[in-house]
């Protein structure tokens, strides 16, 4: 029996990779530890709830005697997934990000440490390594030049594993993926805002010219890049993950609304982001010849199901525009989750 300590798997890619690992393996057991921020959403994990291979802790990274804790459960390996995500946010409000990503991430690194954890994936991103011009695309030994305070937060992380690996001979991993689509992702991102923007008639806000570029991947080909990194990833070592799918936003935008049949005049170009990054790719070769690990869904294809996924769940949407979300476990048990300090 595998025993996966998650955090962060109430969020957007956290929850598809639980529900990823547990629909393909009977012989997995899950701690999802999260902290339940804005963007943390129990109704992620819904049907999960009387599953006995998932275990759910509303907790902090960090804190020290909640993850020591959760720790001592016996936990094979560690994925990070847990981080302040949102790079308008974080323009707006940096501390948070500084405290979770970089203060939470030597937390867990220096508990893992002591609790002798024979596994540690850092979920990071290909933002820490800055913008691209109109050509080329991100090796595991670009430079490491992130722009935004988000992406600085997770370059922090990043250069701690390495130094943990580096000093301790820690085992540690590091993937950095593209930009994530697919269900359950917040409307605060581009393609959900569009999509959900779109199924209302409102208008689709695009910073700036439109013509920034992002390199998409559907969420479950993420998960399979980390579930592949889990079993055959080697300690100390980076992998990027991409699946060569780079759109202009406007290019993005005018799918979207394509495919629900709804007019181009819902584009509307507002102020751009401060320091917006102009262009993203990734070269995944590393993942693909040395892993084995290919992305297999197409944008067309992975986004008319992502569309189709918005479209039937609109409770879903409307629960976390209302707020509603955050009540969840109240309405489903009539009490509130417990925090472990707690029970
Ligand atoms: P998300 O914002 O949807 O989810 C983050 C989750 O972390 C939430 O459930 C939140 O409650 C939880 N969390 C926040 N602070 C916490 C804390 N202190 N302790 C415990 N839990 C906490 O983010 P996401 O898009 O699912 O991203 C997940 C990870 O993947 C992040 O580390 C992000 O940097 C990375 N990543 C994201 C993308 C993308 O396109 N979304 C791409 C590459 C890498
Ligand atoms: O590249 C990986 C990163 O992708 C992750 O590390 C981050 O966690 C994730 O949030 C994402 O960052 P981006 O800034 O690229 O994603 P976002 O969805 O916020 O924006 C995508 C592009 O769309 C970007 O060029 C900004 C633009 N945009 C975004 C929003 C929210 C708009 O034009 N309008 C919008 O309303």
């Amino acid at each position: 029996m595998l025993k996966l300590l998650v955090t962060g798997g109430a969020g957007f890619i956290g929850s598809n990779f639980v529900r990823f690992v547990l629909e393909r393996s009977q012989d997995c057991h899950v701690i999802n530890l999260d902290k339940l921020t804005y963007a943390g959403n129990l109704e992620n994990l819904a049907g999960l709830e009387n599953d006995p291979r998932h275990e759910f802790i509303q907790g902090d990274i960090c804190n020290e005697s909640v993850m020591r804790e959760s720790l001592q459960k016996g936990v094979d390996a560690v994925i990070n997934f847990a981080a302040e995500s949102h790079v308008d946010r974080s323009i707006l409000h940096s501390s948070e990000f500084v405290q979770t990503n970089i203060v939470g991430t030597l937390n867990l690194l220096e508990l893992c440490r002591k609790n002798r954890i024979r596994r540690f994936i850092q979920i990071s991103t290909d933002e820490v390594y800055g913008s691209l011009g109109s050509s080329g695309a991100f090796t595991e030994q670009s430079t490491i030049a992130p722009n935004s305070p988000y992406a600085a937060s997770k370059a922090s992380a990043d250069l701690l594993v390495r130094s943990y690996c580096h000093t301790h001979g820690f085992p540690g991993i590091i993937t950095r993926c593209s930009n994530n689509y697919g269900p359950y992702q917040f409307p605060e991102k581009l393609i959900p805002l569009l999509i959900s923007n779109a199924l209302s008639g409102i208008p689709l806000p695009i910073y700036g010219d439109g013509l920034n570029v992002r390199d998409w991947i559907h969420v479950r080909d993420h998960c399979a890049a980390i579930e592949t990194v889990l079993h055959h990833g080697k300690n100390g070592e980076v992998y990027n993950v991409g699946a060569r799918q780079e759109l202009p936003n406007l290019e993005v935008a005018r799918r979207i609304l394509r495919a629900l049949n709804k007019d181009e005049s819902l584009i509307t170009y507002v102020e751009d982001r401060p320091g917006h990054d102009r262009r993203y790719a990734i070269d995944s070769s590393k993942m693909e010849t040395q892993l084995n690990w290919r992305a297999r869904i197409s944008f067309d294809a992975g986004l008319q199901e992502t569309i189709q996924w918005y479209r039937s769940n609109t409770a879903w949407i409307e629960h976390v525009r209302s707020g509603a979300y955050m009540t969840y476990y109240d309405r489903m048990y009539g009490r509130r989750s417990q925090t472990l300090s707690e029970r």
